[in-house]
């Protein structure tokens, strides 16, 4: 996975890579021409020079799949204007009832290439992604998950009553059926694998819902993973951090968005 150079029959030194990198990208005024020097191997490849090149004159090697373009792309704000995405961000619900019925695989696709696309710091990208689908293995990690929230008192006290309300309506509560959770973990534990997860969830919470498909974090499995760590081997996984999303087609249709605290930020009048 690297940069490997640029190729010099292509490029006609107008400088761009130089602009969004002047780390590794510098004009060698005596050739003429433009040099990528990568010494530490620390480039990030964040692929901006890819990005901006007219020429398509950057040389790489298994970046993951092939450079993606769209009409429209050079002028993102006619492309989804201000009010559509505020209305779709708005409408944005956690959904806690689910249809019976399985998403298709190339559905699930789609929100995984998705959540591919979220940022990570230093686009590291080392996050690993599982879904699980056996109604049994989520009813396990469920009833476990509960056991384990209903030992430590600090959350015994705050979910107790909400999970034995829950438990007379769902076969697997913590889940409310729905028919997949998707997992999204790290073997990290710093603050940035934490904001990576929740990027990543974010993603995919969006446009699981551009596909009719509805989601609901469940902070409830990170902590109690994070309480007994050994329960991660029931979904399969390992990390030390983990970002959690029940995801199913929903079973009820919101007519309105709530209301919202309107925030103080100071530097605005
Ligand atoms: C980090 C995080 C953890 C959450 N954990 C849970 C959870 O364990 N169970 C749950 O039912 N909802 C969970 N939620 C959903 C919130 O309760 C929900 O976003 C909030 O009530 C606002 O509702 P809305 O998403 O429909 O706007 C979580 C949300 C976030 C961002």
């Amino acid at each position: 996975m690297s940069i490997v150079g640029i190729d010099y029959t292509k490029c006609t030194n107008c400088g761009l890579c130089v602009r969004v990198c002047p780390r590794r990208y510098s004009e060698d005024k005596e050739q003429e021409k433009i040099i990528f020097k990568d010494a530490f191997g620390s480039c990030s490849l964040c692929g901006h020079c890819i990005a901006i090149c007219p020429q398509e004159a950057i040389l790489y090697e298994n970046l993951g799949d092939d450079p993606y373009t769209f009409d429209g792309i050079a002028n993102l704000p006619n492309y989804i204007p201000y009010e559509k995405m505020y209305n779709f961000l708005r409408a944005n619900r956690s959904i806690r009832n689910y249809k019976q019925k399985k998403v298709p695989e190339d559905i699930l696709q789609k929100v995984i290439r998705a959540m591919e696309c979220a940022p990570t710091a230093a686009n590291l990208r080392g996050e690993k992604f599982v879904i699980l689908s056996d109604p049994e293995q989520l009813k396990a990690l469920s009833d476990a998950i509960i056991e384990e929230l209903l030992k430590n008192p600090s959350t015994r006290s705050h979910f107790a009553e909400s999970f034995e309300i829950r438990k007379k309506i769902y076969n697997y509560p913590l889940y409310y059926d729905a028919p997949h959770i998707i997992i999204v973990y790290s073997k990290g534990k710093t603050t940035f694998e934490h904001f990576n997860i929740g990027n990543i969830i974010t993603y995919g919470q969006l446009a699981a819902q551009v596909l009719g498909l509805g989601t609901c974090w469940n902070g409830w499995t990170q902590i109690a993973f994070e309480f007994n760590p050994k329960l991660t081997k029931l979904a399969g996984i390992r990390g030390r951090s983990w970002g959690v999303m029940t995801i199913g087609y929903p079973d009820i249709k919101y007519l309105r968005c709530p209301p919202r605290s309107r925030k103080k930020v100071k530097g605005l009048i």
